[in-house]
C-alpha cells in the first residue's frame, strides 16, 4: 500500500520493529523530515500518560456546576456543538487528569510556518470530542455572572479595578489555574520571558511610516505595556511599573511626534486608537500604584491625544474627515478605532471630570454594533483578507470583552439581535479553514506587523459561542501566549479540535466564495488546497484581481503561493477598486500576479460576479492524529468565472482531489477569442520536460510533478519571472514593483479557442511508486460530481 498524505500509518517508513511504535498509543514520533522539532513530551511524557489513562477517574480538580448557559442565549443559528459534558464531575475530573498528563501537546512555533506540529498518536481516549466541562470555579464563569447590572449601561462601570478584560477576581484565581493547566503555565512563563526581554530595550522609537502612520509604534507599545502590566500584577514588583511609565512617557514626549493634539496621528486613526488602548490598559491595570498626579497626567494624555480626537473624528469637527471609518462595515478599522476609544473611555470613566469619556461611550458602542459587528459575511469570512481578520477580531474582542467586564454587557457586539445579524460565531471556522499547512491562504494584502494583534479572539469566541474546537485550535498556536489569553482561555476545555472536524468547508457568500480542502488536520505533511472566486470589490481595497486564485500545500511545504502586499506607500495603491484604479497596475495586485487564468494578458474585471458549485464526501477526521484518508474520500469545487473576463465567452475552473486525496486535478474549460495563459507562482525550482507537457518542482528534498493531461499541440508549460509584462500599462511615475526573490511563474500558454487545460498535481509521497498515481479520464467541469473521476 502506498503511503500518501496519511503516511503516519502502520506501514511505517521506519519499517517493522519501528522503535517509535507503541502498541497502546500508536506512533510516538512524527514521521516527518529530520529538520522538525520533536516535542519533549514524545520522549518523556508517554509513560505518564499511559498510566493516567488506565486510572483516569482519579482526583477531582474540577467539580460540577451548571455551565454558563447564558453565554449562547440570544445567539442565532448556533452551529456549535452543544458540548458541555452531560456526564458531569467524573468526566471533568478525568479530563483534567488527562490534560495534565499530556501537557502542551504539539511542539509548536519554531516550525517553518510557525504552525504547531502534531505528534502522531492514536490516543483516542484523550483526543476526543471538544468539550467544556462544568466547573465550580467562579473565575471561569462568563464575566457577566460576576457583574451584571439589571439594566446595563456603558457608563455604569463596576466599582473595583481592573475593569478591562481582567477584573480582580480573575487575577486572584489565576495562580491556581496556572498550577493546574499546562497551557496557562507555559503562557505565563512566556509572557514573563517576553516582558523581561522588552524591559531591557529602549522605549519604542518614533517612526512615521508615511500613509501607514505610526501604527507599528502604537502596537509595539501596546504589546509591551500589556506584558509589563501583567508582570507587575503577578509579582507586585514595581520595576514593571517604572518600565511601563518610561514607555508611556516616551509616547507623549516632545521627541515623539508633533506637540499638538495630533501626536498620535489621528489622520490615520488606527494609530490613535491603539495608543489609547495601550494607555487605557496601563491606567486601569496599574490603577492601584499610580500616584494621583500620575493618574491625572495619564487621563489628560488619553483625553487630549485619544478621546478628543475620537470626538473630532465622529463629529467631523476637525474638518478633515478622519472619521470615515465611523460608517464603514468592510473591515478592521471600525473595530480597532471604536475598540481603542472604548477602552480609553472605560478606563477613565468616573475619574474624568470633563465628560469626554461619557461622550465617547455614547458614540462608539452603538456605532460598533452597527458597523464592526457586521464585518464578517454570512459564512464567517472576514471581509478584507485572512490576515486582516487578525486586526478586526482583535479590536472586536477587546472591545466586547472590556464592555462585559466593565459594564456587564456586550450591547450586541457578540450577541445577535433580530435587527443585527452577527456572524462572528462563524468566524473561527473561517480562520481554521484559512490555515493551511503552508500557513494562511493569504490572498490579497497581508497587512502591517501584528505586534499586539493575535488570533486569540478565538479563545473568547470559543468560550462565548460554545465552540470548544476554536479554543483547542488556538491554544497550540505560536501567538497564544500573551496576557489576553490568560483571561479568555477556558481551561475546562478538553478533546481535540480535529475530532469530527470535516476536512472540507465551502464558504459561499457571494462576496467571498472560497473553499478549503485538506487530507488531514494534523499531518503537517498532508495536502491542503484552497481556492477562491468572489467579488473584486467590497474588501476595503485589500484584495487582488484574483478570481480563481489558489494555494497548494503538500509534503510540508507550499507549492503554489501568494505574493502578498505591495508597498503600501506606492502611489495610489489604495486609491479605489474601480477598473481604472492605479492599484491594479502593480504586479502583486494584477491578475498576472495571481495563480489563475489570464486572457490576452489583461486584468480581470472588477465587476466579476462568479458562481460556484461544490461537493464533498463530508469526510471528517477522527480522534487520532493518525488519519488514513478513505480511498473514496472526495471533494471538488468549481467556479464559472466568465464574468471576470472580456475576451472569453466561457471560463470555468475546477479543482478536485483524486486517489484518496493524494493527487489534485486543476482544470480550466475555456472558450476565448484571445490567447490564454495559465499561471502559478512557486518557490520551487522548476524543470520542464522536453515535451513541454510535464514539469518537476523541487523544494528542499521534496518533489511534486505537474502533468498536462490531454494537451492540444498548442499547450506548452514554460517558466518565467514573477515580474510585469513589458507591454503592461506603465506604473505611476517613479513607482516600481516589489521584487519576488526566489519565485518562479509556471505558465501554460494556450492559443485562443475552446480549450480544456487539465493539470494533474502529483506530490511525490514517500513510498509511493509511479504506478500508484492515477490518471483520471477527461470530464468537462460541467459534468463533475463526487464520482465523475472514479
Ligand atoms: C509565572 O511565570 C513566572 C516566570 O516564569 C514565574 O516566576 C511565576 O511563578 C509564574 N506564576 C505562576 C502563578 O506560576
Ligand atoms: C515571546 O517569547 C517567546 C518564547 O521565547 C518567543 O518565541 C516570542 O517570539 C516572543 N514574542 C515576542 C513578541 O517577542
Ligand atoms: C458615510 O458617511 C459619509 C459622510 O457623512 C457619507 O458621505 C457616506 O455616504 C457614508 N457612507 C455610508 C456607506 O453610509
Ligand atoms: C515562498 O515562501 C514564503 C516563505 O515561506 C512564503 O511566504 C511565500 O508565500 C512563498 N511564495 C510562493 C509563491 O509560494
Ligand atoms: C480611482 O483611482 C484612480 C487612480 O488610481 C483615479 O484615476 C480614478 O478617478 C478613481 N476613481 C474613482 C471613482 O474614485
Amino acid at each position: 500500500m502506498p503511503s500518501g498524505p496519511e503516511y503516519h500509518n502502520a506501514n511505517s517508513p521506519y519499517g517493522s520493529g519501528d522503535p517509535y511504535y507503541n502498541e497502546s498509543v500508536g506512533y510516538i514520533t512524527p514521521a516527518a523530515p529530520v529538520k522538525r522539532h520533536t516535542s519533549n513530551w514524545l520522549r518523556i511524557g508517554l509513560p505518564v500518560l499511559v498510566v493516567v489513562l488506565v486510572g483516569a477517574v482519579v482526583g477531582g480538580v474540577l467539580g460540577s456546576r451548571a455551565a454558563n448557559d447564558n453565554k449562547t442565549s440570544g445567539s442565532s443559528g448556533s452551529s456549535g456543538k452543544d458540548n458541555v459534558s452531560p456526564t458531569g464531575e467524573a468526566a471533568a475530573s478525568s479530563a483534567a487528569a488527562v490534560k495534565n498528563a499530556i501537557g502542551v501537546f504539539p511542539s509548536a512555533t519554531d516550525s517553518q510556518y510557525l504552525l504547531p506540529l502534531y505528534p502522531s498518536t492514536t490516543n483516542t481516549a484523550a483526543f476526543t470530542t471538544p468539550t467544556f466541562h462544568p466547573s465550580s470555579n467562579a473565575a471561569l464563569a462568563w464575566p457577566e455572572d460576576s457583574f451584571k447590572p439589571s439594566n446595563p449601561s456603558a457608563t455604569n462601570v463596576r466599582t473595583d479595578r481592573p475593569r478591562l478584560i481582567a477584573p480582580a477576581y480573575k487575577w486572584q484565581a489565576l495562580p491556581e489555574l496556572i498550577a493546574n493547566d499546562p497551557y496557562l503555565k507555559q503562557w505565563n512563563d512566556t509572557i514573563f520571558g517576553n516582558a523581561t526581554q522588552y524591559y531591557s530595550l529602549s522605549p519604542v522609537a518614533y517612526h512615521m511610516d508615511g500613509d501607514s502612520g505610526i501604527l507599528d509604534n502604537a502596537r509595539e507599545i501596546k504589546m509591551r505595556i500589556k506584558a509589563f502590566a501583567y508582570a507587575y500584577r503577578m509579582t507586585k514588583d514595581t520595576k514593571w511599573v517604572d518600565r511601563t511609565l518610561a514607555e508611556l512617557q516616551n509616547a507623549v514626549s516632545d521627541s515623539f511626534g508633533p506637540s499638538g493634539g495630533d501626536k498620535w496621528n489621528p489622520t490615520h486613526f488606527l494609530d490613535t486608537a491603539e495608543f489609547t488602548a495601550a494607555f487605557a490598559i496601563a491606567y486601569d491595570w496599574l490603577y492601584d500604584v499610580w500616584t494621583t498626579d500620575q493618574k491625572t497626567t495619564l487621563r489628560q494624555n488619553i483625553i487630549t491625544f485619544g478621546l478628543s480626537q475620537g470626538i473630532a473624528a465622529y463629529t467631523n469637527s476637525d474638518g478633515q474627515y478622519h472619521g470615515w471609518w465611523t460608517n464603514n462595515t468592510q473591515g478592521n478599522w471600525n473595530c480597532v478605532c471604536n475598540g481603542g476609544l472604548t477602552l480609553g473611555a472605560l478606563a477613565i470613566l468616573g475619574d474624568d471630570t470633563t465628560g469626554t469619556a461619557t461622550q465617547i461611550l455614547g458614540l462608539t458602542v452603538s456605532n460598533a454594533v452597527q458597523n464592526c459587528a457586521q464585518a464578517v459575511t454570512t459564512d464567517g469570512t472576514w471581509t478584507e483578507t485572512a490576515n486582516y481578520w487578525y486586526f478586526g477580531t482583535t479590536g472586536h474582542a477587546e472591545m466586547a470583552s472590556s464592555l462585559i467586564t466593565a459594564t456587564g454587557s456586550d450591547y450586541g457586539l457578540l450577541k445577535s439581535t433580530s435587527t443585527n445579524k452577527n456572524y462572528f460565531e462563524l468566524t473561527g471556522l473561517f480562520h481554521m479553514y484559512a490555515t493551511g499547512f503552508g500557513s494562511l491562504f493569504a490572498y490579497g494584502d497581508h497587512g502591517p506587523n501584528k505586534f499586539s494583534t493575535t488570533a486569540n479572539a478565538m479563545l473568547l469566541y470559543g468560550d462565548y459561542y460554545n465552540h470548544p474546537e476554536y479554543v483547542l485550535f488556538q491554544r497550540d498556536q505560536h501567538d497564544a501566549p500573551e496576557p489576553w489569553s490568560m483571561f479568555w482561555y477556558n481551561p475546562t476545555v478538553s478533546g481535540a479540535f480535529w475530532d469530527n472536524m470535516p476536512l472540507d468547508h465551502f464558504f459561499d457568500d457571494s462576496t467571498d466564495q472560497w473553499a478549503a480542502m485538506r487530507s488531514s488536520w494534523t499531518d503537517q505533511d498532508g495536502m491542503y488546497v484552497a481556492i477562491k472566486a468572489g467579488k473584486q470589490v467590497q474588501h476595503q481595497t485589500h484584495n487582488d484581481l484574483d478570481v480563481g486564485d489558489f494555494v497548494l500545500d503538500a509534503l510540508g511545504t507550499r507549492w503554489a503561493g501568494e505574493l502578498g502586499s505591495g508597498d503600501y506607500l506606492s502611489t495610489a495603491y489604495f486609491s479605489n477598486d474601480t477598473q481604472d484604479s492605479a492599484r491594479w497596475l502593480y504586479y502583486r495586485k494584477r491578475t498576472e500576479g495571481q495563480n489563475t487564468i489570464l486572457i490576452n494578458k489583461q486584468n480581470q474585471l472588477v465587476t466579476a460576479a462568479p458562481t460556484v458549485k461544490h461537493d464533498s464526501s463530508g469526510t471528517a477526521q477522527g480522534s487520532s492524529t493518525v488519519f488514513d484518508v478513505p480511498s473514496d474520500s472526495m471533494a471538488f469545487w468549481t467556479t464559472d468565472m466568465t464574468s471576470a473576463y472580456t475576451d472569453a465567452t466561457s471560463v470555468k475552473r475546477g479543482v478536485r482531489y483524486l486517489n484518496g486525496r493524494k493527487q489534485v486535478l486543476l482544470q480550466d474549460d475555456i472558450t476565448s477569442s484571445q490567447p490564454i495563459m495559465w499561471r502559478m507562482h512557486t518557490n520551487a525550482t522548476v524543470n520542464v520536460d522536453t515535451s513541454g507537457t510535464s514539469a518537476t518542482l523541487t523544494i528542499g528534498d521534496q518533489k511534486l510533478t505537474m502533468q498536462l493531461l490531454n494537451p492540444t499541440s498548442d499547450m506548452q508549460i514554460s517558466t518565467g519571472p514573477a515580474t510585469r509584462f513589458t507591454d503592461d500599462p506603465a506604473l505611476p511615475a517613479g513607482q516600481s514593483d516589489q521584487e519576488n526573490p526566489g519565485v518562479t511563474v509556471v505558465m501554460i500558454n494556450v492559443a485562443a479557442g475552446t480549450k480544456s487545460i487539465q493539470v494533474l498535481f502529483n506530490p511525490q509521497w514517500p513510498g509511493m511508486s509511479s504506478s500508484d498515481f492515477k490518471t483520471p479520464s477527461a470530464v468537462a467541469i460541467d459534468s463533475w460530481s463526487l464520482t465523475s473521476h472514479n
